[in-house]
């Protein structure tokens, strides 16, 4: 059986913000900014979106303390101001760490009688407060995706809330990513590529989620010259690298992220590797577990010659882990032995996957790079 569900609205064009003052009004008459410390400020999304509120007659008020990986306290101290101020709506602007806290603080306002514990919660479906998103960087896709991750720190475990929350409302544009590092780009860009790559060799693939993968990856590789570093990126290439993220989540939307993610969380935890040059690090591994059929389809329509090409782009773009081997090695056994407890994530796989399995993925770079 295939089915789509996709309840967000997308706009994704020049300007989205400007233009959609109207739909942010529809809202409400009060909105609560959801964001960082800088980026918003500093690419031009926060000007963008005060001035459009301004023009559209909707107060807000700014909640700017997300943190990379946003806490369960980050969320109910956004709460209780957005509670104090009476707002109508949740704005989330950012990368995946602002929009994923802006659909669980828009969560816990709507339900203000719960306490913490009800993130977690599971058969609790609550309401929600409607919610924005606008994304900066082109990794995430949490603008097309019901997936929250908090942090909880008391607990020291990092995982989506038991709430499935799709944005109302998201608007793309291209532009907020002028300001962010190549290294940024680089490493968000990896992290869209492998949410195509595992939404596609993925057991719950259906052909609605794979037809979200190619036009994906088709989209992706029209910004591979400026992964291979031998262009800059223009206005064309951050609109196209915004639109992919974007399809890349309404991919995993309906398919749930696999074994490279599930390997990654450690490498992220313990050795601070961004997410997505941490996810691609697993990905030549997992994709030669993969059939040569879908190995070949998948590389050839995200525009690599094979295996050794897409890993020298990798390379190229993303680096190498910066750590001892023997440390290295010791997380990448923590992170075989953290998903071989986790075996619904290792059955999102299309092919068997047991330690030896995951041996090989986790491994494969070592192996490959002496
Ligand atoms: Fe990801």
């Amino acid at each position: 059986m295939s089915t789509f569900y996709m309840p967000t609205r997308i706009f994704a064009e020049e300007n989205a913000i400007k233009k959609h003052a109207g739909d942010l009004a529809s809202f409400g008459k009060k909105a609560l900014i959801v964001t960082g410390r800088r980026s918003a400020f500093a690419n031009g999304s926060y000007d963008d979106l005060a001035s459009a509120l301004a023009e559209a007659g909707v107060d807000h008020v700014v909640f700017s303390e997300v943190e990379e990986n946003p806490s369960v306290a980050t969320v109910m101290k956004a709460r209780d101001i957005g509670l104090a101020n009476s707002v109508d709506f949740v704005i989330g602007i950012g990368g995946g760490s602002p929009l994923d806290a802006a659909k669980a603080i828009s969560l816990m306002i709507a339900m203000a009688d719960k306490g913490k514990d009800y993130l977690y919660a599971p058969d609790c479906p609550g309401k929600t407060l409607p919610i924005v998103a606008i994304p900066t960087t082109c990794g995430t896709g949490s603008e097309a995706t019901a997936v929250s991750v908090i942090t909880d720190r008391e607990k020291m475990v990092k995982k989506s809330i038991a709430h499935k929350i799709f944005p109302d409302l998201a608007l793309v544009d291209g532009r907020y990513l002028a300001g962010a590092p190549v290294s940024v780009l680089s490493n968000t860009a990896f992290d869209a590529l492998t949410h195509l790559i595992e939404s596609y060799l993925n057991s719950q693939a259906t052909d609605f989620s794979r037809m979200c993968v190619d036009a994906g990856l088709r989209m992706w590789a029209k910004s591979l010259p400026v992964l291979r570093r031998e262009k800059t990126p223009d206005a064309a290439d951050m609109k196209n690298m915004m639109l992919a993220s974007t399809m890349a989540g309404m991919s995993i939307a309906h398919t749930a992220t696999t074994i490279p993610h599930g390997l990654s969380y450690a490498v992220t935890t313990h050795l601070r590797v961004p997410h997505g040059k941490a996810t691609a690090y697993f990905t030549a591994g997992y994709l030669c577990e993969a059939s040569p059929e879908d190995r070949n389809y998948l590389l050839k329509t995200a525009g690599f010659a094979g295996v050794e090409d897409f890993r020298t782009v990798y390379h190229a773009a993303c680096g190498t882990i910066d750590a001892p081997e023997e440390e290295l090695k010791k997380v990448l056994l923590a992170a075989i032995d953290e998903l071989s407890g986790n075996p619904a994530k290792m059955a999102l796989a299309p092919f068997p996957v047991d330690r030896e399995v995951l041996e090989r993925i986790a491994y494969f770079e070592l192996a490959h790079s002496m």
